[in-house]
């Protein structure tokens, strides 16, 4: 065991963010040195399990902002249980749980029954993300301050699946969290202009005869809130960007001045609306997949600072919810397992980001925004250990079948990606080794 009372882990032979090798001493869930001094310290010790860790990435654990845990209501696609799963077998030690289930997460009692579902799950820290209005009907504010008291501590609201579209209810919003530095998570989707949406608007929407949803159905709502935003002095996240008008209005929002921040999911980082083309429902996703021309902005602005984070929009549905037709679908899907790996593909190998930069997208700075204390902080002495060990090396296939989570609806199925998760850490206590999950971690 490696949390016991006074038992050390030495991790050897790693390089922590990719740069010189280092051992890492965990002693009771905190780093106790690094470097030497580890390695020296490990000699001296009694009970110290070795880790051998050449050729392996050591990163902060990933903090996911945007997941979908599917519990209450839907336990037939996932579980805080099984999503936990495979979050950690994805290198994640947190992840932000949104509150589209059943009943939806707008009350203090919900978002406290989801933040104890995963204290008992204990494979990553589930944060409930609470509504914004009531059962997320864009009618009236939910009890934001109750669920901000709350056990669960909520600091993101978001009506995500749905927009918070009445620009007087997001007023209010952005004016209420401020009181607990909060932060409105707006999931940007004018919906006059995307009735009946199926697909994104453009040339292949178009040659397949769906129902087209526009670019500026997102853009118009980014635009708005940013004025909002800077309006009322409070804090704006946007989620899942997926236009490359979207990255000028963020940029040109954050050239002003405006607090707010921005994420990109690993599917708009990789694949465009030319997956439609064959209507199978595991390309369908809200927002859309855009074009060629949108992917490159986004990887661009990613690079650069434009958006801040990358977060999975994890979306698991059952089979009868994805294997049906196209219009009949539910959109979304899995990201947890494949996040890593796809921002590897095509971010780390075009030398587009580094591995402190994915550091910075995939872990500190979703910690930032999220307000989460104790995740996304440097690996150095007294920082809890919360950690990722990456094979840079490794390819593997994925295969939504083998996928921890209950549903398999994953856009790679089939793909060949690089880098492989082989461990993570959650407060020293190993929740994956060697790609596996640590069995009887529930015992
Ligand atoms: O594709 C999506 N799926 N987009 C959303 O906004 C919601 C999500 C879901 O809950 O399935
Ligand atoms: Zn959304």
């Amino acid at each position: 065991m490696s949390n016991g009372h006074g038992v050390s882990t030495l991790i050897t032979g790693a390089a922590p963010y990719g740069e010189e090798a280092a051992d890492v001493l965990i002693t009771d869930g905190v780093i106790a040195a690094v470097g030497a001094a580890a390695t020296a310290a490990a000699k001296r010790a009694t009970d110290v399990e070795v880790i051998d860790a050449d050729g392996l990435v050591l990163l902060p654990g990933l903090v996911d902002l945007h997941t979908h845990l599917r519990e209450p209501g839907r336990e037939d696609a996932e579980t805080v249980e099984t999503g936990s799963a495979a979050a950690a077998l994805g290198g994640y030690t947190a992840v932000f749980a949104m509150p589209n289930t059943d009943p939806t997460a707008d009350t203090a009692g919900v978002v406290e029954q989801v933040l104890r579902l995963g204290e008992d799950a204990r494979l990553v820290d589930v944060r409930p993300i609470g509504a914004v209005t009531v059962g997320r009907k864009g009618e009236r504010l939910a009890e934001l301050a109750a669920m901000a008291g709350s056990a669960a501590q909520v600091r993101v609201f978001s009506d995500d699946g749905d927009c918070v579209s009445d620009p007087l209810l997001m007023r209010r919003a952005l004016e209420y969290v401020k009181a607990f530095d909060g932060v409105i998570a707006q999931h940007a989707q004018e919906p006059r202009l995307t009735a009946g949406a199926q697909m994104h608007e453009g040339d292949v929407s178009a040659t397949l005869g769906m129902t087209g949803w526009p670019a500026v159905a997102e853009e118009a709502i980014i635009a708005r809130d940013c004025l909002l935003a800077d309006h009322v002095g409070s804090r704006l996240h946007v989620c899942h960007l997926s236009t490359a008008g979207s990255v000028e209005l963020i940029a040109a929002a954050k050239a002003r001045g405006t607090r707010v921040t921005a994420e990109v999911t690993p599917h708009h980082l990789l694949l465009t609306d030319a997956r439609a083309i064959g209507y199978d429902p595991v390309f369908k996703v809200n927002p859309p997949l855009r074009t060629d021309a949108d992917v490159a902005a986004l990887r661009k602005a990613l690079a650069d600072g434009t958006i801040d984070i990358v977060a999975t929009d994890h979306a698991p549905h059952a089979s009868e919810d994805k294997e049906c037709e196209w219009d009949a679908a539910s959109p979304g899907m899995l990201g947890l397992q494949t996040a890593l790996s796809v921002v590897v593909a095509t971010m780390v190998e075009p030398g587009l980001l580094d591995w402190r930069g994915v550091a910075a997208v995939m872990s500190e700075r979703p910690a930032a925004i999220g307000g989460l204390a104790g995740h996304g902080r440097p690996i150095a002495v007294g920082e809890p250990a919360n950690l990722v060990l990456v094979d840079p090396a490794a390819r593997w296939t994925v295969r939504g079948a083998e996928l921890a989570s209950l549903s398999a609806n994953t856009p790679f199925e089939g793909m060949e990606l690089p880098a492989k998760v082989v461990g993570t850490f959650l407060r020293g206590r190993r929740t994956v080794a060697g790609g596996a999950l640590v069995a009887g971690v529930n015992a």
